[in-house]
């Protein structure tokens, strides 16, 4: 009788070869030998929101002329991964964060380029100063050492440097640099894992992003791939030294933008490919809504002078990301399976190439401009407008990008 009823109730012994299969994929899942591309990481793909991909596609304007690719490509091995780029009081620069540790600054073609800053007392040039290889992947090994100074921004009251560093939070350096002195390392108690970019608010206070309490600089493919949205939008309050949180549970908060009239800020979330506002006066206070869906994987925003906003995207996003974002088991999947993670990689965007975005305050798009073919620029991090010129930073090559603008 007993034995009767456990048959009934399980399909699974009445079918062998069912049972195999489920065995099979219970196996897969489980990945008990780390068979799979993280070898036993405990990857947690989740569903996440990315705006539809042939509608985006469909209403984002082309540069046809492909204008990027008559920029020019400066300091060729002279500077490693310029992540974000900033110029002082007096004009000098640009000053940039490198894959090295070091914050540098080029100080014309007599001096040349000078370290400024450094922004943990680890750093040694034993074990950080490795000129060009710093943006390979054996670099990285030693980040959490060295840091990772990504956003920059000068205050422009008394001319102190304040720095987004990937490790080490965020810090603030004197006009005339050195080692740089942490103001923000800890949020609620705990670590801030990713510090990415900064702008100073006409109060002093400092809004920042941590854009993941999930995986630090070194291992950010995974955030972007899991879709994870664990990171956060921060403000540093320098007359009480105290951090809050502004804005939680962000897919990869990344590049932040005060307006011209201090009303709202712009931030991009690049695992959802979007550039958001969060508004700090008026009547939608603490509101946030999405300015726009963008073709790529956006880094900072940067403001010109006439208050309109740069956005740099890495181009493109593909129609499987949009599938992937809605089936995320489909991702967890994939990775409990001895294939390639750069082949998932591939899935979910396009070969990159670079495409630079102007919005105005309303949100409506100015201007594009492409290298479509991808030979200029790749990976592009920044896009800083200063004196008729776009100064355009990369995290993971050794150059700037010029170029003459309007
Ligand atoms: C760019 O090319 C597309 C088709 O390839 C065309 O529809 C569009 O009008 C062109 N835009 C400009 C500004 O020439
Ligand atoms: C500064 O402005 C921000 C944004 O409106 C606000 O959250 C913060 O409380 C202000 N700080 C002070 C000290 O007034």
């Amino acid at each position: 009788m007993e034995k009767k009823i456990l048959l009934k109730d399980e399909p699974l012994l009445q079918h062998p070869l069912l049972l195999l299969f489920a065995l099979v994929i219970g196996f897969i899942f489980m990945d008990p030998f780390h068979f799979g591309p993280l070898g036993g990481h405990d990857y947690r793909p989740v569903k996440h929101d990315v705006a539809p991909y042939k509608q985006v596609m469909a209403s984002w304007p082309k540069d046809n002329r492909s204008r990027l690719g008559s920029g020019k490509l400066e300091f060729v091995n002279e500077v490693y991964g310029p992540e974000s780029l900033e110029f002082d009081l007096l004009g000098r620069g640009p000053y940039t964060g490198m894959a090295d540790g070091r914050v540098v600054r080029w100080m014309g073609d007599s001096l040349g380029w000078e370290t400024f800053a450094t922004v943990t007392p680890t750093w040694s040039e034993k074990l950080c100063a490795n000129g060009i290889q710093s943006t390979k992947g054996k670099q990285s090994k030693h980040e959490h050492r060295c840091g990772r100074p990504l956003g920059l921004r000068f205050d422009r009251n008394n001319g102190d440097l304040y720095i987004a560093d990937a490790y080490f939070g965020l810090l603030v350096v004197g006009p005339e640099g050195g080692l740089a002195t942490p103001l923000a390392t800890h949020v609620d108690g705990k670590h801030i894992l990713f510090a990415n970019d900064l702008d100073i608010h006409k109060n002093g206070s400092i809004f920042f992003t941590d854009t993941s309490k999930r995986y630090n600089r070194v291992n950010h493919f995974f955030s972007l791939l899991e879709g994870e949205a664990t990171g956060r939008l921060l403000r540093y309050d320098p007359t009480t030294g105290t951090t809050h949180v502004v804005l939680d549970e962000l897919a990869f908060p990344n590049g932040v933008q005060i307006s011209k009239d201090h009303s709202f800020l712009l931030f991009t979330e690049t695992t959802n490919c979007r550039l958001m506002k969060y508004w700090l006066e008026g009547p939608r206070t603490g509101q946030v809504d999405i300015v726009a869906n963008l073709p790529g994987y956006p880094d900072n925003v940067r403001l010109n002078e006439r208050g309109e906003f740069w956005v740099a995207i890495d181009c493109c996003r593909t129609p499987m990301q949009e599938v992937l974002a809605h089936y995320p088991w489909i991702k967890s999947f994939y990775f409990r399976l001895p294939l390639k993670m750069s082949f998932l990689a591939r899935m979910t965007a396009m070969e990159m190439y670079t495409v630079i975005s102007l919005f105005n305050d309303k949100g409506e798009i100015l201007e594009v401009l492409e290298d479509q073919k991808g030979e200029v620029m790749k990976l592009v991090s920044e896009v800083k407008e200063v004196n008729g010129k776009l100064w355009i930073g990369t995290v993971a090559h050794n150059h700037i990008a010029t170029l003459p603008y309007p």
